[in-house]
């Protein structure tokens, strides 16, 4: 089972940090530190003892829970999970490895992974009656339409009423080979759906990639040969997105979840948070951009129109909440894409761009002073492209990546005890408590309809009819 990720204990903290406020009192603030060194002021008693909160839209400087799982240095450019460099498990692991080390905590044993596969790949069916759900939708729905329907559906197929125990480990442990094992299948019938061909069903002989590449570009006309190079890229690439602390989506999962609602609904609102194109949806406007700008010469133009504030246009694929040097993800996305391209012999000119661009950007003082650099998002359109993934699938591949942090995430969320909803305070901006102001009170020109329903009542004549009502009514 997972280790668990148990905030430190106030009692554990080593110092504290003294805060005055406005009106005099003087608060003590545990200071904790993570396993990383990282410092945190323990705000957790600060309103219920003090009445007092911290602001802080967009979580820059709040930690949303305690975790185990990923760990970003974004000052180094280092990505871990469970501790191993992403670097080292692109080239010695495979993805029953990371699903592995992500859901369950640890590497598998020898015999572990012989269990795990079989296990993970016995979950690849949907049941027959979720496969009508695809019929529903138009033959151009964005496939990113039909996953955020689709695997909210799981939730009706996989509830407490079919075992699902949210209070139970092992029955967590199972949602999550289900959501692992289905995503791929899933994602498939979607890009199917909207390219108006027959759905292919999974094969339990492929592993991961294979199978998702056999199930996106198989037909029942003709024989599919699985390229094991350009598979073997799709699953680094599937890797390198598998999990990444707590960003939008998964926070969002997390979120969802501390209401102890349905794992797949709540892996369903990741899919959803996935989509924008800040997120997981900056690798179709990364590819729209680069099309966008054509040719090399237009590149000046493009950086300009990016730093210009009163232009909302960004450089699409460039920038992290956390990492102020390349993400280490980018740097292994561009050399996988020059191999994945020459080993296809294809030359793709957006590559060009994409390699100008960055060269461009990355000298730019706006760009360096910011600290912007290329993120995962910007190499992977051109990989998604050679491997014959149209743009609008883009997202979809990397929702199937997700799945198994949302799911990591979901698990260790749900075994922390005491468990507590997520229920964030806001700084109110609104009008102080006022009076209801009836319509007739409201002003304004009387418009052809109010003549035809005729006048409003005015409140005192709501209050004195409601009285009538009152009197009316027999006494219970
Ligand atoms: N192009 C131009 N300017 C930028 C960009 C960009 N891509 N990213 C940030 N900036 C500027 C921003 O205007 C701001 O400037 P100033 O300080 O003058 O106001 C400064 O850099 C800081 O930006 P921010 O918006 O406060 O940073 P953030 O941490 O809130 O946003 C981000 C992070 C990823 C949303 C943002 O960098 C962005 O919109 N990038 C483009 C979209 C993208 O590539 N998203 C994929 C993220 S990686 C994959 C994933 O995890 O989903």
């Amino acid at each position: 089972m997972p280790t668990l990720a148990m905030p430190p204990d106030v009692s554990e903290a080593s110092s504290s940090a003294t805060l005055t406020l406005p009106d005099g009192r003087v608060l003590e603030l545990p200071v904790l530190r993570d396993a990383a060194g990282a410092t945190f002021l323990d705000v957790r008693r600060l309103y219920p003892e003090h009445a007092v909160c911290t602001f802080d839209p967009g979580f820059n400087s709040t930690a949303s829970c305690a975790s185990a799982i990923t760990y970003i240095d974004g000052e180094n450019g280092r990505l871990l999970y469970r501790g191993y460099p992403i670097e080292e498990l692109a080239k010695y692991g495979d993805m029953m490895d990371c699903w592995h080390l992500l859901l369950r905590g640890t590497l598998p044993t020898r015999a572990q992974r012989v269990v795990f596969q079989r296990d993970a790949r016995g979950h690849r069916m949907v049941h027959e009656h979720l496969i009508r759900f695809f019929n529903g939708f138009q033959h151009d729905a964005h496939p990113m339409a039909i996953m955020v329907s689709v695997v909210g559906a799981l939730a009706a197929f996989y509830d407490k009423d079919h075992g699902l125990d949210y209070d139970d480990a092992t029955t967590r442990d199972l949602a999550g080979l289900r959501v692992v094992g289905k995503m791929t299948t899933l994602a498939a019938m979607a890009y199917k759906t909207a390219h108006g061909q027959p759905i292919v069903y999974p094969r339990d002989d492929l592993n991961l990639a294979e199978n998702f590449m056999y199930m996106l570009f198989g037909l029942p006309t003709r024989a599919y040969e699985v390229d094991p190079v350009a598979a073997k890229c799709l699953e680094v690439i599937l890797m390198l997105h598998a999990d990444h602390e707590q960003n939008a989506s998964t926070s969002t999962v997390r979120i969802a979840g501390s209401s102890k609602a349905n794992p797949f609904a709540c892996v369903a609102a990741g899919v959803a948070s996935l989509w924008g194109p800040a997120h997981g949806g900056a690798n179709e406007a990364v590819l729209a951009m680069l099309e966008e700008i054509g040719t090399v010469e237009n590149i000046p133009k493009c950086v300009a129109r990016a730093k210009d504030k009163n232009d909302p246009f960004r450089l699409m694929g460039f920038g992290h909440r956390l990492y102020k040097t390349v993400d280490p993800r980018a740097r292994l996305m561009r050399d996988m894409c020059h191999d994945l391209l020459t080993h296809l012999k294809v030359s793709d000119p957006l590559l060009l761009i994409a390699m100008e661009l960055e060269k461009t950007a990355t000298k730019d003082e706006y760009f360096t002073s910011r600290r912007l650099y290329p993120n995962v998002d910007f190499y992977s359109g051109i990989c998604f492209r050679a491997l014959g993934i149209p743009k609008n699938m883009f997202t979809v591949v990397f929702a199937v990546a997700r799945s198994v942090g949302w799911i990591s995430q979901w698990c260790e969320m749900a075994g922390d005890t005491p468990s507590r909803i997520s229920r964030p305070r806001q700084m109110y901006t609104g009008h102080p408590e006022r009076r209801f102001v009836p319509v007739a009170e409201r002003g304004g020109e009387e418009c052809a309809d109010e003549k035809e329903a005729g006048s409003f009542e005015t409140l005192e004549a709501v209050e004195r009819r409601i009285v009538d009502v009152k009197v009316a009514m027999p006494h219970p």
